[in-house]
């Protein structure tokens, strides 16, 4: 038995919209036409279920022509898919860009996190308010506003992301960063929109750079000029290595996991390699939500071939025929660019049955997200592909032995794939000669925040922090009142910190870490109990809210941070912070993922620190 939805059957548009996925119904069973042979025999049941990893799609498919996402449509999505409608809901209604209640066509999503507070995201959030009204509510029922976290154009912050439900042309979305409110009230009042985005590379052009080089050169709309700087020959030397030399090469070069978790690639993909169970899957992490990270996007942007191949290199090593890129939905021309460079190497017989002639077959598919950070941890990925909410899964198994549909998965970061190509090029050993023992080749760092020259840099590991940001121009005064390190889910340092080498052994040793490549530089002025509450906020609300020492436990950490920084502590700020310390180690202890078990681990170092100021109650401040 399950709970009914009702509300009324699906319009013809929303129909429209489901059926541009999954294709049009083939019996009454799927809500299409009752046939005589539909009364006789019950069909489709298995063949719906089996295509459940197609409600995603769907329902963003729904959510983009009409702007929510009806009663009548899940019902439809359900019946269709053969997926009980609570459990439909339960998908839909787990997105943050996905809407179960009515909501005004076009919007606004502004973001008001970290870095775009620094450079004034909350002013135009309250200057959205006095003329538009809260978030969320609409005066003219056509448009409206939302406040959202980081949209991963950090290092031109304030940023938003907009959008247009309906059909065709009329549908749109555009990310844009610098924005006035100025600009994002004349979008949402009819004029005309903000341009896109384009990514700040200030090294760009430069020849020696190894994962940057292509970036503002390569036209990345067209294949010809990917091969004319030297694109598919990797391609071309891994199927000269076959697929054990490819990992061979791998694992000579040590390159680690650029996602967060410094695994080691070559291990993963052996693991695969070997496992007998078929078929094997690929999978691109391209989830991008950890607040100041940006550096996917600017590859997936303007070097998407180079994607495209390093993939193919992974599933040819790892025997995989099929990959998934799964794009946060905040990335819409990332998506289009990868989309576009896919169809061109399936054109190229770069893509597809016996590539380059090899015998060798394989495919990518793009997958898009629907606001969630959560997604970005692998086992929540997997879910969020098979059409189930986005909720980690219990390790082990591992995704090695039992990822995506239960099948043996390689998961990586695109950063981590697109090291495939010079390691493939140059070799393995030429690779590991870059950088230091524990940490190999280049690393990409995010720089946003009060620095002279914010943007994306690559630079070996190694590199002092101090020397990065002397390539970023320095910071803007000189000096920091802080500066967070690895994202969210890092910590804050401080300028005596600065000698640090960047490197995962060198971050580990300040009790820090280069997570995803955050360095987001807070001036002397910044206001960092606003940081932190920021920050606690954030985990709060990406919770998946499976497992109650998270689910509970930000939500605590979050309230006891309000009272630390507004001075009203139950009991002294020495209980305050002992019961902290409490909260932070049952997170870090008895989470299920990643998100819980680091959700603390900002806010602690700022404590640690004496970073911000608790209107006197709390000692340590140096402000
Ligand atoms: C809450 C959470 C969010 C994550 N988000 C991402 C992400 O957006 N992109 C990513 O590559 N890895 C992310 N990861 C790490 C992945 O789980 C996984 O380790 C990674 O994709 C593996 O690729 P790599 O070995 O190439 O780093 C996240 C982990 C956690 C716990
Ligand atoms: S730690 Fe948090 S995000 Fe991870 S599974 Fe538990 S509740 Fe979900
Ligand atoms: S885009 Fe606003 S904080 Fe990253």
């Amino acid at each position: 038995m399950d709970i009914r939805i009702g509300g009324g059957p699906a319009t013809g548009e929303e129909v429209a919209a489901v059926d541009s996925v999954l294709g049009p119904p083939t019996s009454g069973w799927e809500s299409g036409q009752r046939t005589v042979a539909d009364t006789r025999v019950a069909y489709g049941g298995h063949d719906a279920r089996s295509r459940r990893h197609l409600l995603l799609p769907a329902l963003n498919s729904v959510q983009d022509r009409m702007g929510w996402i009806s009663r009548g449509a899940l019902e439809y999505v359900s019946t269709r898919l053969s997926v009980p409608p609570a459990e439909a809901y339960g998908v839909a209604s787990f997105y943050a860009l996905l809407a179960t209640e009515p909501r005004a066509p076009m919007v606004a999503h502004v973001c008001d996190d970290i870095a775009c507070r620094l450079s004034g995201g909350e002013e135009i959030c309250r200057a959205l308010e006095s003329t538009l009204g809260p978030a969320g509510e609409s005066k003219d029922g056509r448009s409206t506003w939302l406040r959202s976290p980081c949209l991963g154009l950090c290092e031109r912050a304030p940023a938003c992301l907009l959008q247009r439900a309906g059909s065709g042309e009329i549908h749109k979305e555009v990310a844009s960063a610098p924005v006035g409110a100025a600009d994002v009230e004349a979008a949402l009042r009819g004029g005309e929109w903000p341009s896109p985005a384009t990514p700040l590379v200030p090294q760009a052009g430069n020849s020696e750079l190894r994962l940057l080089r292509r970036i503002g050169v390569v036209d990345p709309e067209s294949l010809e000029d990917y091969r004319r700087l030297g694109g598919y020959s990797a391609l071309r030397r891994a199927l000269e290595l076959g697929p054990e030399g490819v990992i061979r090469e791998v694992l000579d070069a040590k390159l680690v996991g650029r996602g967060g978790a410094a695994f080691p690639m070559g291990r993963k993909w052996d693991a695969v390699a070997k496992a007998s169970v078929r078929p094997h899957y690929l999978i691109c992490n391209a989830d991008e939500s950890e607040p100041g990270t940006f550096k996917d996007r600017v590859v997936m942007e303007a070097d998407p071939f180079a994607l495209v191949e390093s993939m193919t290199i992974a599933a040819y090593a790892t025997g995989c025929e099929q990959g998934y890129l799964y794009v946060r939905g905040e990335y819409p021309l990332a998506r289009r660019r990868l989309e576009n460079a896919i169809e061109h190497c399936r054109a190229m017989g770069l893509l597809g049955a016996d590539i380059m002639g090899s015998g060798f077959t394989f495919d990518i598919e793009v997958r898009r997200g629907a606001g969630a950070y959560i997604c970005g941890e692998e086992t929540a990925l997997f879910n969020s592909i098979e059409g189930k909410r986005g909720e980690p899964r219990n390790k082990p198994p591992f995704p090695v032995q039992a990822g995506l549909f239960g099948k043996p998965t390689v998961v990586n970061n695109v950063e981590t794939l697109i090291n495939v190509l010079d390691i493939l090029l140059q070799g393995g050993t030429a690779y590991a000669a870059i950088g230091t023992e524990g940490s190999t080749g280049t690393k990409l760092f995010c720089l946003s925040g009060d620095v002279v020259k914010p943007g994306i840099y690559e630079v070996p590991f190694g590199t002092t922090l101090r020397q990065l940001l002397e390539l970023a121009g320095g910071m803007r005064a000189g000096r920091s009142r802080a500066i967070l390190l690895g994202g969210a889910a890092g910590s804050f340092i401080t300028d005596e910190q600065l000698d640090v080498p960047l490197t995962f052994e060198g971050t580990r040793a300040i009790g820090s870490t280069l997570g995803s490549g955050v360095v987001l530089v807070f001036g002397p002025d910044a206001d960092m109990g606003e940081a932190v509450l920021r920050i606690a906020r954030f985990f709060r609300d990406e919770s998946c809210g499976q497992c109650v020492p998270c689910r509970v436990g930000t939500m605590r950490q979050e309230e006891l941070l309000h009272r630390m920084v507004s001075g009203r502590t139950i009991g002294s700020p020495d209980d305050e912070l002992a019961l902290f310390k409490d909260l932070a180690q049952a997170m870090r202890d008895a989470s299920i993922c990643g998100l819980g078990q680091t959700a603390a681990a900002a806010a602690e170092s700022a404590l640690k620190l004496g970073l911000f100021k608790s209107n006197g109650t709390i000692n340590g401040s140096t402000h």
